[in-house]
């Protein structure tokens, strides 16, 4: 896919020169499957990218603001024991802005998958904190990362509802959104589990 506007100015943002990820496209398949995820949903999730493009910054506050209230969720972008490293959490900021634009836009394709893979290792001790030059916590709890499935998916719905009268329709664009969601911690799961039993 052709680069998106702003996507290259992101400092640590590397969609298309990540690593091959082990995942193959033949797993992606199998998950999609597994999560139901199918075309209509990924037709769904570019119409939510259109209501959603001009609204990116209003959605992350929500979430920093989220983030920010509970001390074991900021504590993964604080110094181990410490304070909150303001630098690395507005170092992300962009990084989960394209995240939003690229869940909707993006086709599902190997570029994707890999970049998957270095999101995964990035919340892991693999990479945690390299792309940012931080010295925060060395790992993001697996278990945090499911729960946020949750805030991360109900919280779309006031801004898709914001652009999109018809309930039924939202309804239909958020669900997309939570197939999408969960897809992608299925995927980055992986680098937390044994070998063999991802
Ligand atoms: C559904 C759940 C989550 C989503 C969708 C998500 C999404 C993201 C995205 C898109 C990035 C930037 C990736 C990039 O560099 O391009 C990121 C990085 C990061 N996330 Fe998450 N995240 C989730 C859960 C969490 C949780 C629970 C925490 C803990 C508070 C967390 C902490 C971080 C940190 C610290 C980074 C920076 C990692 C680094 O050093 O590179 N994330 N996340």
């Amino acid at each position: 896919m052709a680069a998106q506007p702003d996507e290259v100015q992101i400092p640590g943002y590397t969609y298309g020169s990540a690593a091959h990820s082990p995942v193959t496209l033949d797993e992606l398949e199998k998950l999609k499957a597994s999560v139901t995820f199918g075309e209509e949903d990924a037709a769904l999730l570019r119409r939510a990218g259109g209501l959603l493009e001009d609204q990116v910054e209003d959605i992350l506050d929500v979430w920093y603001g989220f983030v920010a209230g509970q001390p074991q969720l900021v504590a993964q972008f604080s110094r181990p024991g410490g304070a909150p490293i303001a630098e690395y959490l507005q170092a992300v900021r962009p990084r989960f802005g394209q995240w939003i634009r690229d869940t909707c836009n993006r086709p599902y394709d190997q570029a994707w998958l890999d970049y998957q893979q270095e999101i995964a290792l990035r919340h892991t001790p693999a990479r945690k904190n390299e792309t940012d030059h931080v010295s925060s916590t060395e790992v993001v709890p697996l278990r945090y990362l499911i729960a946020l499935i949750v805030p991360i998916s109900t919280t779309v719905r006031p801004f898709l509802a914001k652009r999109e009268e018809d309930p039924a329709q939202v309804d239909a664009m958020l669900q997309a959104w939570t197939k999408a969601v969960v897809l992608h911690v299925a995927l980055w799961s992986r680098p937390y589990t044994r070998d063999g039993q991802w």
